[in-house]
C-alpha cells in the first residue's frame, strides 16, 4: 500500500469545506502505523479531523493504528471585520508587489513573471523582480543574469543585479551552487526566505513581482502571511490537472486574504505557422469556466510559441527578442490591464 493510495482516501473526506488531503503537513506509513501531521485551518477542528480520518482509513488494509497530530502555527482566528488578518510587513521602497503564484510547477509561472516585468518596464514603470523559487530558481537562466554575484550596500542590504532595465534578484544567487540540492527545512527556511524578502535595497520601485514557488505548501503560505503583498496573479494552463491545483492555490490566497489580481492562461492555444489557425491543443474555455466560478478576472491568454522556450534559454525574455510576436502582445496586454487595475484601486 502506497501513501499515495491513503492520500486518495483521506481526499473524499471534508472537515469545514476542506479535503483532508490538503491539509496533511506530513505523512508517514511506517509497518502498519500511518503518522499524519495536519495543518490545522481553525481551532476546535482537532477532533472532527481526527474522528473523519479514523473513517476514511477504516477500510484501508495495510493501516492498524493511525497517529494524528497537529502542526503548531494555528492561524489566528478571523479578524473582526476591517482588520488586517496579519501582521504583514511592506517592503521598503515598493509601491506594489505582484506575487505570481500557481498550484502546479511547469505551467510558465517563471516565463510569465519575467515577461511580465519586462512589460511593465515597458509601459515606464519602475521594475524589479524577485525570484523565491528556492525549489527551481529559473530567473538567471531566463534574464542571463546566471552566477551574477550580489553585493550588500553599507546597511547590510543586498542589492539586485540590474538586467534590461528590471532590478533582479533571485534566491538562486544566494545558494551556494546549482547542484546543491535545497536542503533547508522550516524555520531555517523561513527566516531566509524572509530576510531575502525584507534585507534588499531596491531603491524606489513602482512594481515588484515576486515569483513564488509552485503549490501552495509553507513557504507560499508564510510568504502571503508576512508580506504586504498588493495582490496575486494565478498562472495555468488549460489542462484539467493543472486547474484542479490552481484551484488550491486560489483557495489558499482567498485563505490569507491575499486578493487575486486575476488569471494568466498560459499555452492557451498554438498558432499554426503556415495557415495562421488557432489550435487549442489542451482544450477551450475551461479556464474560463474556471473563472467564472471563483469570479476572477482573465488577465490574458498566452499562446504557445517555441520562441518563448528558444529566447528563455539565450536569457532574452520574448517581450524584448520579440516584441512584434503574438505572445509580446499577450504579455503587454496583460501588463497593461494589471497596472491599470491595480493603479485604480
Ligand atoms: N507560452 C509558452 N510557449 C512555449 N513554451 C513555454 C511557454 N510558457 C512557458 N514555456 C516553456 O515551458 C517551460 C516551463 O516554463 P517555466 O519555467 O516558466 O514554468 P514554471 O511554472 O516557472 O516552472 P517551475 O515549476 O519549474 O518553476 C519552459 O521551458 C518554458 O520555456
Ligand atoms: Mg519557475
Amino acid at each position: 500500500m502506497a501513501v499515495k493510495d491513503i492520500v486518495d482516501a483521506l481526499r473524499d473526506m471534508t472537515v469545514d469545506n476542506m479535503r483532508l488531503s490538503e491539509l496533511i503537513k506530513d505523512i508517514k506509513l511506517i509497518g502498519s502505523t500511518l503518522e499524519v501531521v495536519y495543518r490545522l485551518p481553525k481551532k476546535g477542528l482537532e477532533d472532527e479531523i481526527k474522528q473523519k480520518t479514523y473513517k476514511a482509513l477504516e477500510h484501508v488494509p495495510d493501516v492498524k493504528t493511525v497517529n494524528i497530530r497537529f502542526a503548531e502555527g494555528v492561524p489566528e482566528p478571523p479578524p473582526a471585520f476591517g482588520q488586517p488578518a496579519f501582521t504583514r510587513r511592506q517592503v521598503e521602497g515598493v509601491k506594489h508587489l505582484i506575487a505570481v503564484g500557481s498550484g502546479k510547477g511547469g505551467v510558465g509561472k517563471s516565463t510569465v513573471s519575467v515577461n511580465l516585468a519586462v512589460a511593465l518596464l515597458k509601459q515606464g514603470y519602475k521594475v524589479g523582480l524577485l525570484d523565491a523559487d528556492i525549489y527551481g530558481p529559473s530567473v538567471p537562466t531566463l534574464l542571463g543574469v546566471k552566477g551574477e554575484r550580489v553585493h550588500v550596500d553599507e546597511r547590510n542590504k543586498l542589492i539586485p543585479v540590474e538586467k534590461y532595465g528590471l532590478k533582479v534578484l533571485s534566491i538562486g544567487f544566494l545558494l551556494p551552487s546549482e547542484d546543491t540540492p535545497v536542503i533547508w527545512r522550516g524555520p531555517m527556511l523561513m527566516k531566509a526566505l524572509t530576510q531575502f524578502l525584507f534585507d534588499v535595497n531596491w531603491g524606489e520601485l513602482d512594481f515588484l513581482v515576486l515569483d513564488l514557488p509552485p503549490g501552495t505548501g509553507d513557504v507560499q503560505l508564510t510568504l502571503a502571511q508576512n508580506v504586504h503583498m498588493t495582490g496575486a496573479v494565478i498562472v495555468t494552463t488549460p489542462q484539467d490537472v493543472a486547474l484542479a491545483d490552481v484551484k488550491k492555490a486560489t483557495s489558499m490566497f482567498k485563505e490569507v486574504n491575499v486578493p487575486i489580481l486575476g488569471v494568466v492562461e498560459n499555452m492557451a492555444y498554438f498558432v499554426c505557422p503556415d495557415s495562421g489557425k488557432k489550435y487549442y491543443v489542451f482544450g477551450k474555455g475551461r479556464v474560463l469556466e474556471f473563472a467564472r466560478a471563483y469570479d476572477l478576472q482573465i488577465l490574458g491568454s498566452i499562446p504557445m510559441d517555441p520562441e518563448v522556450a528558444e529566447t528563455s534559454d539565450k536569457g532574452v525574455p520574448v517581450v524584448i527578442s520579440h516584441p512584434e510576436s503574438e505572445v509580446s502582445k499577450a504579455f503587454l496586454g496583460i501588463a497593461k490591464l494589471l497596472s491599470e487595475k491595480i493603479l485604480r484601486r
